[in-house]
């Protein structure tokens, strides 16, 4: 036999070895009835349900209430189908996870909201009424984060704040509520990373780093919202004092032609505060 011929034979076992898993699959599993028989019944939340993404889903109603033969035998025992109302949180998601472990998923066990007790239902309701939401929310995203998190929500009405309300950015812009390998469930791995992807001008390189730039944004900044411009945590000159010592801007009254008289805001002479590229930017000025 020729080299090429073997390789044909190879190949083609490969391709029957692949082959018998695919026809396996085809059966239904045991105690499974299909969505077909669930809808004789469940006629109303059949219709609703072939509008949405699970319908694709190749084990229908049974995929999340598991094998319904039981219950079908039964004459719609309700002690034999699974019941999303009595689940634990954990129980309850370990359904969902048992097709949704990857991507954007694949942190929940463990995160912040899986040990608040918060279950996948908590968020999405697979039968929506009515028109199908995003994503199956239960309601629409900034509603539904800021139920909870009323810190936020009063944050985002400051004066200063994150353009959440004008929808130019969302929680799930920065967060990923599923639960993150970052801290705050923030969808990079640190702070400054999630800035600078909207804020790239700011990650430089620069010739002159201002040292608590490069350490974290919010030694400054505040997120979600602030009362100061900017969302500042602190007005300037305050902001800057906090490290800064007024030695060399010595706080005695000047004479009146000294530059130190009038401007005395920081940033009208140190503008570039988040670094500067300028060969004399040293301190900023330019
Ligand atoms: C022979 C008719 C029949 C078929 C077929 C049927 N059900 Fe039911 N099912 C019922 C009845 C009746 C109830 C309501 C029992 C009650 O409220 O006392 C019910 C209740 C339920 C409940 C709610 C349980 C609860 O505690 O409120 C779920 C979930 C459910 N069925 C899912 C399914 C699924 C999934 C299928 C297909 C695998 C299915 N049913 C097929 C008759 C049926
Ligand atoms: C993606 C998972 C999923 C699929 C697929 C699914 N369900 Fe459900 N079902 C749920 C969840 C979660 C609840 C509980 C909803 C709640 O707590 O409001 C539920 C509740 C129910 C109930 C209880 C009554 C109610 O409306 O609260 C019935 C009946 C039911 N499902 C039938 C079905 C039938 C029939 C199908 C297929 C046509 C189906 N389900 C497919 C997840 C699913
Ligand atoms: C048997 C597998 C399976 C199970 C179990 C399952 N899903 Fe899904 N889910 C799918 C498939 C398939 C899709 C559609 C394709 C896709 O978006 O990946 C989907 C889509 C989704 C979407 C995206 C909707 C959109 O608009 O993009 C959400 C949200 C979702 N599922 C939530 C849930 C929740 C919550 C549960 C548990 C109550 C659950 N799923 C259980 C298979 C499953
Ligand atoms: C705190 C609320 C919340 C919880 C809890 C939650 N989700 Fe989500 N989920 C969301 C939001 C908000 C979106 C929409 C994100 C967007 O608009 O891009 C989403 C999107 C999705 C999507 C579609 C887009 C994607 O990321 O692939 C799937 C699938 C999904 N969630 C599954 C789940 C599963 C499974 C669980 C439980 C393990 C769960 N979710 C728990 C809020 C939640
Ligand atoms: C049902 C209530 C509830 C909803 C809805 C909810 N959360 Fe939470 N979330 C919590 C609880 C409880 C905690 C933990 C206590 C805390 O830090 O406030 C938490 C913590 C967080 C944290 C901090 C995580 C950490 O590790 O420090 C972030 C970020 C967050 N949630 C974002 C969101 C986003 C985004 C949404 C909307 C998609 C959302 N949450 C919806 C209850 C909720
Ligand atoms: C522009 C990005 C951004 C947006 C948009 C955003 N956050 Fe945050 N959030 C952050 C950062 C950064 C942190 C700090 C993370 C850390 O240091 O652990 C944070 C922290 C949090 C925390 C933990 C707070 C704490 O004090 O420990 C919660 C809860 C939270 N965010 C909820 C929300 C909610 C709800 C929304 C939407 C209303 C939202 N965030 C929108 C960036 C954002
Ligand atoms: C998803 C994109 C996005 C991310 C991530 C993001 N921002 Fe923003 N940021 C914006 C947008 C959009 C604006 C409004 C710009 C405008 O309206 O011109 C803004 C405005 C600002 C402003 C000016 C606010 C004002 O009152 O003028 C500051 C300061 C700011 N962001 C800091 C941060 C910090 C710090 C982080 C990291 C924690 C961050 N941003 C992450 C999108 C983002
Ligand atoms: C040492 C304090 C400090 C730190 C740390 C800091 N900023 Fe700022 N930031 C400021 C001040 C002060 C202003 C107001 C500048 C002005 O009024 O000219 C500002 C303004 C901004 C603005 C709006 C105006 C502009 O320049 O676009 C954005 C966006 C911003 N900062 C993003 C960031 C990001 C991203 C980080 C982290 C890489 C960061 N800041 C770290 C002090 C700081
Ligand atoms: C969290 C502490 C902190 C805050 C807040 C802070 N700085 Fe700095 N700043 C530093 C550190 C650390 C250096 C580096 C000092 C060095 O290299 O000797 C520095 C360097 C500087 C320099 C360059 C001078 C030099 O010695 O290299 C200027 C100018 C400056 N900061 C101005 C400001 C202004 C203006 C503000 C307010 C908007 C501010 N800083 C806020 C910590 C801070
Ligand atoms: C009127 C302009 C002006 C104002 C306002 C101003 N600075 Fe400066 N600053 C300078 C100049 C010019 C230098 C460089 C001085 C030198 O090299 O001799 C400087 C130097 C510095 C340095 C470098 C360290 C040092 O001792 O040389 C720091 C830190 C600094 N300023 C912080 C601040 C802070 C904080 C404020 C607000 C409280 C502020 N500056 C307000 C002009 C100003």
């Amino acid at each position: 036999m020729g080299k090429r011929a073997w390789i044909l034979l190879a190949a083609a076992a490969a391709f029957a070895s692949l082959a018998v898993p695919r026809t396996a699959l085809a059966e239904e599993p045991s105690g499974m009835v299909g969505t077909q028989t669930c809808a004789t019944c469940h006629e109303d939340t059949a219709k609703a349900f072939a509008a949405t993404p699970h319908a694709q889903s190749a084990l229908g109603c049974e995929g999340c209430h598991g094998p319904g033969q039981a219950h079908v035998d039964g004459g719609g025992d309700k002690t034999k189908i699974r019941n999303f109302k009595t689940l634990a949180p954990s129980e309850s998601s370990a359904v969902c996870l048992t097709c949704h472990n990857k991507g954007m998923q694949s942190q929940w066990v463990g995160s912040t909201h899986d040990s608040r007790k918060l279950a996948c239902v908590t968020c999405h309701n697979p039968h929506p009424k009515g028109v199908v939401p995003k994503a199956l929310l239960v309601k629409p995203e900034f509603e539904l984060c800021t139920t909870c998190h009323l810190q936020r929500k009063a944050q985002l009405f400051r004066s200063g704040h994150m353009p959440m309300r004008e929808g130019k950015v969302t929680c799930t812009s920065c967060h990923n509520p599923h639960g993150s390998t970052g801290p705050g469930m923030l969808l990079q791995n640190s702070v400054n990373e999630n800035c600078y992807a909207c804020h790239a001008e700011k990650r430089g390189p620069f010739v002159w780093e201002h040292a608590p730039v490069r350490e974290n944004c919010l030694t400054c900044h505040d997120p979600h919202g602030s009362i100061q411009d900017n969302l500042l945590k602190v007005k300037p000159p305050i902001l800057c004092q906090q490290c800064h010592t007024a030695t060399r801007h010595p706080s005695q009254v000047h004479v009146s032609a000294d530059r130190f008289a009038f401007n005395h805001a920081c940033l009208n002479c140190h503008p570039m505060i988040h670094g500067s590229n300028h060969p004399s930017g040293m301190r900023f000025e330019r």
